[in-house]
């Protein structure tokens, strides 16, 4: 519940709804937040249960959400303000374009990837969005020994960017430990609802 202090200085909808003054130029992290923190990006919130939880627990670290459809932004902003969520803010873009020319070189802490569409069949694998492509923004994107956490519930989609992972440059692969606190994402409470497997990894900046 947010206090009542926490309301007086309470951001809107409008102001968690990040819109950069340019989409041509870099971003600066200063300009976005309130306060100088570390910034953890949620690329693909959906619903964005995952990225307010976070942002939650963690008041201590700042958050930026990113989606495409206009719908779950709207949604995420609105509850973010309904909680009285200063550190987090949510930018309607696509993925490789945040972090290839929105986000600035080595910003970013901790960047999740979590259930990205999967695109099952052949003709449109291309439509992936874990990529040589992606995974090279994100890592300029993240400070030395930053990480990108990924994780889907599609095994072929994993061994895919399993493949694309050894490809890449620039990384070492760490286990997920599991944490039973960690908050889970709109997709993954359903996924573990059904009894179904996650696969997860981790990737940080070397
Ligand atoms: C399968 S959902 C997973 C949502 C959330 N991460 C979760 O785990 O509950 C994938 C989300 O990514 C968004 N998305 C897909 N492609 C995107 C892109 N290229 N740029 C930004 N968002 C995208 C979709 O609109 C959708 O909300």
């Amino acid at each position: 519940m947010p206090t009542a202090a926490s309301v007086l200085n309470a951001l809107t909808p409008d102001d968690i709804h990040w819109i950069p003054s340019s989409i041509l130029d870099a971003a600066r992290m200063v300009d976005l937040f309130s306060v100088e923190a570390p910034v953890t990006v949620d690329y693909g919130c959906g619903e964005g249960a995952f990225v307010l939880a976070m942002a939650q627990k963690y008041p201590g670290r700042n958050f930026l959400a990113t989606e495409r459809l206009v719908g779950r932004v709207e949604k995420v902003c609105k509850t973010a303000a309904r909680l009285g969520l200063r550190n987090i803010r949510v930018l309607r873009l696509e993925n490789l374009y945040t972090a290839r020319f929105i986000l600035p070189a080595e910003s970013v802490a901790i960047s999740y990837v979590s259930f990205p569409d999967p695109w099952p069949k052949r003709a449109h694998q291309s439509r992936r969005l874990v990529q040589p492509e992606f995974l090279e923004a994100v890592r300029a994107t993240l400070v030395d020994g930053g990480e990108l956490r990924l994780k889907t519930d599609d095994l072929p989609y994993f061994r895919w960017m399993e493949k694309v992972i050894a490809e890449a440059k620039g990384w070492e692969r760490v286990e997920w430990q599991d944490d039973a606190t960690h908050p889970l994402t709109n997709f993954e409470a359903r996924f573990i609802a059904q009894g179904l497997p996650i696969h997860k990894t981790i990737l940080r900046k070397v």
